[in-house]
């Protein structure tokens, strides 16, 4: 992976200001819309938690290499990435590290919105 200026400064131990984004893409989907150009599958829900887990060891292993700096937005896209289960969704969440104020978002169906409860706090650094 290619370390970006930010994530150099991010290893010096000094603020990163630039933007940076992290898009996770959730590729669970209840129906396939005929006219849908995004990698999604209608059946393999038996996967989500294997699926989260190899999300999270990416995430870990971006972080060892210092490739990760503290994200200025989480984008989860899909997909349906309110098809996960609440709990799932925040595990993940908590796996990338954010900047203070950072803005995260979930694409959503509404018939599978499900509350997650609270946001885990911010890991700068
Ligand atoms: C990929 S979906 C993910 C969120 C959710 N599953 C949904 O359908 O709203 C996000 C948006 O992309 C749109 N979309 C899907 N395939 C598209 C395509 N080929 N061209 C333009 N927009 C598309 C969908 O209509 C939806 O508004
Ligand atoms: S991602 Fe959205 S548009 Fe694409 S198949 Fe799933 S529900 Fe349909």
């Amino acid at each position: 992976m290619r370390r970006s200026p930010a994530s150099r400064r991010h290893e010096q131990g000094r603020a990163v200001s630039e933007p940076f984004g992290v898009y996770v893409h959730v590729p669970f989907c209840a129906h396939r819309c005929d006219y849908c150009a995004f990698a999604t599958y209608t059946d393999r829900d038996h996967l989500m938690v294997r699926y989260v887990d190899a999300c999270i060891a990416e995430i870990d292993g971006a972080r060892r290499q210092g490739a990760l700096p503290p994200a200025t937005s989480v984008f989860f896209g899909g997909g349906t990435p309110s098809r996960l289960a609440a709990d799932e969704l925040v595990r993940l969440l908590a796996a990338i590290p954010v900047a203070p104020g950072a803005e995260v978002t979930v694409e959503c169906n509404p018939k599978t919105r499900r509350s997650t409860g609270s946001v885990p706090t911010a890991t700068p650094g």
